[in-house]
This record gives C-alpha cells, sequence and structure tokens, in this order.
C-alpha cells in the first residue's frame, strides 16, 4: 500500500492508545525484517534509516537516494501501515534531500546546535516538507551518550517544557523528540527516565513526543510513557546486535568449503543473513507487543 502520513499513523496511536515503533533499518534485509514483523503483528510500523551512524560523505554522494529507493520498494508492497523516515540528517540540506527522493517523514537532529540556530533550519525544514506532504520531528534537549562502560552525560540536557512549547509553536513540527534521562545506543541495562519530567513536558507541549533510545528505555515505563504522549519509540542498537548474533552464528557454523552462492546473496534459508534477520524479526514483534501497537492497523 502507498506510504501513510507519519502524522496519521500517530493521531491513531494517540487515540488508540498505543505507541508506534521507528525500528530503524539499514539495508535490504534489516528492512525486511521489520515490514515482516509489522505484518506478523498486524501493526503499523514507521520504517527507514538514519543518518547518525552513516559516514555523512557516503550520504551525501547519493547515499540518501538509493535509501530511499530501497524504502519506498519495500514499503510500498508492505500489507501494513508504514511511514518511511529519514532520521537524524545531519544537515539541513539533507533533510531536504531526503524529502525529495520520497521520505514523507524525516527528523533533522539539532541536538548540538544553538537554539537560533536549531529555530531557523527547522522552520525551513517544516516550510519544505510540508509543502511537498512530508512531515518532521525535530528534537529539544540533548540525550546522553553510551559510552565504553557506561553513560556520558557531560553534553547532556533535559528538555526544558517551556522551551519546548516555544519550539514547537515556532517551527510547527509534527512531533517532538525529548530528552528525559534516555540515553541513545546504551547496549546493557536501563537508562534513568525521569517520567515526572515527561509528563511536565506532556502538561505543555500538546504535539506527539518521541523517545529515542529505545533500546534501553525501561519495559516497565511504556505504558506510563504512553499515557504521558510518547507516541513513537525509536529503536537501533538492539535491533543491530540481535542481527549480528545471527550472522555471527551463521559464520561459524560453515563448513571450510561452505558454497558461496549458498550463502551470499541466495536469500535462501542458508544465506548467511538469514538468521540475524530471523533474530532481528522476532525482536521487533516483541517491542511492537511492548508498545501495544499489534491488531491496531
Ligand atoms: P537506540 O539505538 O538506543 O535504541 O536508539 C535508537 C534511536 O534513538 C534512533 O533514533
Amino acid at each position: 500500500m502507498p506510504l501513510t502520513p507519519m502524522t496519521e499513523l500517530l493521531a491513531r496511536a494517540a487515540a488508540g492508545n498505543y505507541a508506534v515503533g521507528y525500528f530503524e533499518a539499514w539495508d535490504v534485509d534489516s528492512l525486511e525484517a521489520v515490514i515482516g514483523a509489522a505484518e506478523a503483528e498486524a501493526a503499523p510500523v514507521i520504517v527507514g534509516f538514519g543518518g547518525a551512524m552513516a559516514a555523512g560523505t557516503w550520504l551525501d554522494a547519493g547515499g540518501v537516494e538509493v535509501l530511499a529507493g530501497i524504502g519506498l520498494a519495500l514499503a510500498s508492497r508492505s500489507r501494513v501501515p508504514t511511514a518511511l523516515l529519514f532520521n537524524e540528517a545531519h544537515t539541513l540540506a539533507q533533510a531536504r534531500r531526503a524529502v525529495d527522493a520520497g521520505f514523507n517523514a524525516v527528523m533533522l537532529d539539532t541536538s548540538a546546535w544553538s537554539w537560533d540556530d536549531a529555530i531557523a533550519d527547522v522552520t525551513r525544514l517544516v516550510e519544505y516538507a510540508h509543502e511537498r506532504g512530508a512531515s518532521v520531528e525535530a528534537e529539544l534537549g540533548r540525550l546522553p551518550d553510551a559510552v565504553a562502560g557506561g553513560v556520558d552525560d557531560s553534553q547532556a540536557s533535559l528538555t526544558d517544557p517551556q522551551q519546548a512549547a516555544e519550539f514547537a509553536q515556532r517551527t510547527g513540527i509534527d512531533c517532538l523528540a525529548v530528552s528525559v534521562g534516555n540515553v541513545h545506543l546504551l547496549r546493557d541495562g536501563l537508562a534513568p527516565v525521569d517520567m515526572a519530567h515527561l509528563e511536565a513536558i506532556r502538561a505543555c507541549v500538546p504535539l506527539p513526543l518521541v523517545m529515542h533510545g529505545g533500546t534501553s528505555f525501561p519495559p516497565d515505563e511504556v505504558p506510563r510513557a504512553i499515557a504521558a504522549g510518547v507516541g513513537k519509540f525509536n529503536v537501533g542498537t538492539v535491533l543491530k546486535g540481535e542481527f549480528l548474533n545471527g550472522v555471527r552464528r551463521s559464520v561459524t557454523s560453515w563448513p571450510a568449503d561452505v558454497d558461496v552462492h549458498d550463502v551470499l546473496g541466495s536469500h535462501k534459508g542458508t544465506d548467511m543473513l538469514a538468521e540475524g534477520k530471523a533474530r532481528m524479526q522476532s525482536r521487533v514483534q516483541r517491542l511492537i507487543r511492548l508498545y501495544r501497537g499489534g491488531g491496531s492497523r
């Protein structure tokens, strides 16, 4: 089916008291795993790719368009409603290119920018994207980063509720990613989220809120987060972990004379990526159930 506006998926989620997952893919197989999971759970889903981990040089040399092509081809034959997001664009120019290439949702990562620069470029992006039917997400506040052995919060800042309200009103964004103790890229353990702070943001910002750092978001707090306006969880790290574990298991089980055609590009059960893909799909299905989005399409 054709892409659904991200705003529509988020509005339906708010009305239905669930959240939509954005499960970040990086290639054909990982995207097939996400869509396969959403179809198995009969759940709407936000699919797409992220700019944060990919080389800016590759993205700017046509990578954004390659990713859009993969996303459009797979999303258009999906049996569940999908929005196609280019997440965490590095620059306004890159975010605009993503819209031109066919992403119907885009997020510009301005979390390290000054207030004035963020307002200016996000406002320009909203104007550009809305004219072309695409939705815009932005972030206010800055998440801590996971580092070896723990969390580095030296650059982090919580989202200020009043500033968030002003930011949303001045830029015209469709949804707002928040910093409430959630951590990006944390592989082990749970983030120390401040749910009262999330509720304080909610009291000032009527838009759907977005929770990045889904890997380490405490599962027990998901219902309270949804009640406090979180309509979208972003998940990345745990999915790559599942995929890599599966690939590692396959590769280490091969005999020395394995047939290269069976394991590379065959898309059969013997494919080098098959086990990783299956594990990723299973994890996405569990997360969809956690966000209560299953059966809601
Ligand atoms: P995790 O990798 O921590 O799940 O976060 C992903 C994310 O927020 C992408 O925007």
